[in-house]
């Protein structure tokens, strides 16, 4: 199980220092793994700062060169030399509102794992997809230019359930992870409005690997009662 809180564009250094070091004193249970992903300024703070725990660092993008003129990107070495453990890629809110195509995902992906970082890779279909019964089709054109690795993992995300506070049925997720997982041998990981009210029953499918969070991944209390939840279903 592995639980992640992708924190978008929220917690600068002074936030993260306080979020992880009250997040090392938290209850968390040992059988899960917990990523927390702050926005780049905050990366190196919370690398100290959670320093001597298994506590995951992910950033939240990175580009496929390892230098070069592109401004604003930052790559898998730099990411590396400040202790980053491992990025998101392919975020729809990336892909919605900062023109990330399927062709630039795969190329964040492969380069982020050929530099050694674990990749959380995001897919999911929007609503009219949904509506459209398009969802499978989507989600195949997406997993189809990822590869298979190790430190790989896919999260779905329909992009409907993100920060709308609604959340796919547990039979949608686990029929959505059922498919990207009988294309790609990958765990999967649920995201969209996950909270600890909720967690339980996504969690609880068969298929479901973990959580990528937002919202709910914000405030220590409610991050470390989705990991708690996460631990419970599975013993
Ligand atoms: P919310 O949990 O806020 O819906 O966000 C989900 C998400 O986008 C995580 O990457």
């Amino acid at each position: 199980m592995l639980i992640a809180g992708n924190w978008k564009m929220f917690k600068g250094p002074r936030e993260t220092g306080e979020f992880c070091r009250a997040l090392r004193e938290a209850d968390l249970p040992e059988d899960v793994d917990v990523v927390v992903c702050p926005p780049y300024v905050s990366l190196a703070e919370a690398v100290q700062a959670l320093a001597g725990t298994e506590i995951g660092v992910f950033a939240q993008n990175c580009h496929w060169e390892r230098e070069g003129p592109y401004t604003g990107e930052i790559s898998p070495a730099l990411l590396l030399e400040i202790g980053v453990y491992g990025t998101i890629v392919g975020h729809s809110e990336r892909r919605q509102l900062f023109g990330e195509t399927d062709e630039t995902v795969a190329l964040r992906a492969r380069a982020a794992l050929e530099a050694g970082l674990h990749v959380i890779a995001c897919v999911g279909e929007t609503e009219a997809e949904r509506e459209a019964g398009r969802t499978d089709e989507v989600l195949r054109r997406q997993v189809s230019v990822l590869e298979e690795d190790e430190s790989l993992v896919v999260a779905y995300e329909p992009v409907w359930a993100i920060g709308t506070g609604k959340t796919a049925t547990a039979e949608m997720a686990q029929q959505a992870h059922e498919l990207v997982k009988s294309l790609l041998d990958v765990p999967v990981l649920y995201g969209g409005s996950v909270k600890p009210e909720n967690a339980a029953e996504l969690l609880g499918q068969p298929a479901v690997d973990g959580a990528l969070v937002g919202g709910a991944s914000l405030d220590v209390e409610s991050f470390a009662a989705i990991c708690r939840a996460s631990s419970l279903v599975r013993s």
